[in-house]
This record gives C-alpha cells, structure tokens and sequence, in this order.
C-alpha cells in the first residue's frame, strides 16, 4: 500500500482566479477552501446564494480553528478572511449559465483555473427546461458552454493556466449512444447509467478540447475523487437501500471524507509539477486507465458535433472559432 496522496501546500498570489463549480460543499468546498488558504481568489460557481454564503461562513470558521491550533503550514496566508467570493451559476439552465459568463466577462478578471466540478447524481428522468436530460445538462454541456466562453480569457491570462474536470469511475460504466442521450423514450432511462455517461462525456471533452488547442499553455485533465461521503447520493438516500448501504460504507470507511476526496483535484489545481499535463484521467493524483469509450476518437469528435448543435444559439462565430474548428 503506497502512502496516502497529497497535494503540496504553495503558496499562490491573490490575482490568481479559481474558479470551483459547485464550491459549496463536498469536493468542492474542500477544494476552494485549501486553494483559498494558498492565497489565490477563489470564486465558488453556486446554484444557491444561501447555500454558497453560508459555505464561506463555515470555510473561514474552519480556517480560524486551523489557525488557532498552529496548524498553517508554510505556504498558507495568515489573515483574517479566506479570499472567497460567490457568483451564481445555474448548470440546469443555460440562460443561468450565460448570465455566470457574462457576468465572469463583464468583471474584466483573468482566470487561471477553472475546476469544472459541480454534478449531481438523480434517481429519476428528468428533462431540464431547456429540454436536455438532466445528468447530460448539469454534468456535462453546462460545462462545456463556460469552457467555450472562458477558455479565450484563460489563453490570455498568462502561463500555466488548468482546466480539471471532475469526472468518476462511473464513466467506466457507461454507453456511448447519442441517439439515447436525452432518454426521449422514458424506457431508456438507467440513472447510474446515464450520471456515468455524463462523465464519459467529461473525459471525451477533455480529448477534443487538446485536439484543438495546438500547443497553448491551457492544461486539460481529468480526475475521479474516489467513493466519496458527500451529497451527491442525497436522492439516493430517500431510498432506503441506499440509506443503508451508504451508513455501511461510510462505517467501514470504504467511502473517503470530502478532503480526502478533493486531494486530486486539488493537486491538478496547484501543484507545480503538474504544470504541462494533458489528457490524463487522475486517480489518487497519478494518471490511471480511462474506458475504450473514453479514448474513442471518434465518439470524441461525434459528441463535440452533437455539443455543438445543442448549444448553436449560445456560441456566436467568434467563440466558436476561438474554441477550434473541426479537429485536425
Ligand atoms: N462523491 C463521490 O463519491 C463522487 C465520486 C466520483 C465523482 N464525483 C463527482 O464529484 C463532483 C462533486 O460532487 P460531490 O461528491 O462533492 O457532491 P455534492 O456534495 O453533492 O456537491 C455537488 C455540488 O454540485 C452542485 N450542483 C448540483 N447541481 C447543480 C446545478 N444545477 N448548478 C450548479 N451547481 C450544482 C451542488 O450544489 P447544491 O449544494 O446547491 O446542490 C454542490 O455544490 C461531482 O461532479 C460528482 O459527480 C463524486
């Protein structure tokens, strides 16, 4: 058994812009909280203000008690406040999703990271007003539509900048089939399929993303945090089986703390030799195996088509060219 992964605490100027997709709790408040203590500005890309205020509350009171047990390491800041900070993004609507970019543009910041994390897991077919399928939405095209607005920003916020999507294990588990992307036919539906076909589709953006970036220095990974006890089962867990395997889990400590699963992502966020990796899928911070489906270069390509369809009315001509045309 190797050691337990980790993630080295640097020490990070405040004009460096993280964004974390769903920061306000599980992974990805973990997440946003160590970055913060680095020093960098971290904005948490939330559904709900609530919610996302009452995260920074707590971030800073577990800061505090971090600080009043001498536990700051070298590379953390000692102030008073983490430099966290809120914006609202609605994944499950698009128009949400636009009024975040707009809202990201019109601030005129740079943006070095992007941790595109924020995912549910249903138990049921649901179609989002926009007419999508709730996993392909939320998980994935939300995704790739503020990948497609900020990655011209990030080419030009200087060196080292890093996208990190947070896919899973489940991508292992899914089918590849456009036709039945959106569960048209009710009967279609399989919800751990389809949450894993979402992060299929993760990893199969990241492949098309480096296929046309020609050499910039905007990294692309992706990761999968482990069996991890947050929220992302609270559907499940109004199911009694599921209640009950999740207590049984989590009492053998088979399932991770929501720290233990954020120390990949973390590590692909910050650490500096990570600087310059592409392409990889990361388990316990080290690249591990991906699916057939996942390296599929041609699955790759007929989703980023299919992608581009669904979001035409989103993407004028010049993002679009900015993001790459046809792979070459
Ligand atoms: N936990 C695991 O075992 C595990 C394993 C593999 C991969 N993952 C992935 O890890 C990521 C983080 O999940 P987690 O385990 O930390 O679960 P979590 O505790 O449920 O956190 C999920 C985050 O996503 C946000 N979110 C959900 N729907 C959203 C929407 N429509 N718009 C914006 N934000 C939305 C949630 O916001 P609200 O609080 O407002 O709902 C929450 O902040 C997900 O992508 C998940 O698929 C988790």
């Amino acid at each position: 058994m190797g050691a337990s992964p980790s993630f080295p605490v640097v020490s990070l100027p405040r004009e460096r812009i993280v964004v974390v997709t769903g920061g306000n709790t599980g992974i990805g408040y973990e997440t946003a909280k160590h970055i913060a203590m680095m020093g960098a500005t971290v904005i948490i890309a939330c559904r709900s203000e609530q919610r996302a205020t009452d995260a920074i509350k707590r971030m800073n009171e577990d800061y505090e008690q971090i600080k009043a047990h001498g536990k700051l390491e070298e590379g953390h800041i000692n102030e008073d406040k983490l430099p966290v900070e809120f914006m609202k993004l609605d994944l499950a609507s698009l128009k949400s999703t636009m009024d975040f970019i707009e809202a990201f543009k019109s601030s005129g910041r740079k943006l070095h990271v992007l941790l595109c994390n924020a995912g549910l897991a249903a138990t049921e077919r649901e179609i989002t007003d926009d007419g999508y399928e709730l996993h392909f939405q939320v998980n994935y095209l939300g995704h790739f539509l503020i990948v497609a607005h900020l990655l011209p920003i990030m080419k030009t916020s200087g060196d080292d900048c890093r996208i990190v999507f947070t896919s899973s294990l489940a991508h292992k588990f899914a089918r590849f089939n456009l036709d039945k992307a959106q569960a048209k036919n009710p009967s279609d539906f399989n919800n751990l399929r389809f949450y894993g076909n979402s992060k299929l589709y993760q990893i199969q953006h990241m492949f098309s993303l480096l296929r046309r970036q020609h050499g910039e220095h905007v990294t692309v990974t992706s990761f999968h945090p482990g069996a991890v006890g947050t929220e992302l089962a609270r559907d499940y867990t109004r199911r009694r089986f599921y209640s009950v395997l999740m207590g049984a889990m989590s009492a053998l400590r088979i399932t991770r703390t929501p720290f233990q699963g954020a120390v990949t992502l973390v590590d692909a966020a910050v650490n500096p030799a990570k600087k310059g990796l592409n392409g990889v899928y990361l388990v316990d911070c080290k690249p591990a195996s991906m699916s057939n489906d996942a390296r599929n270069e041609k699955y790759q390509e007929e989703l980023w088509t299919y992608t581009l369809e669904c979001l035409k009315q989103y993407l004028p001509e010049d993002v679009l060219s900015a993001l790459g045309g046809p792979s070459s």
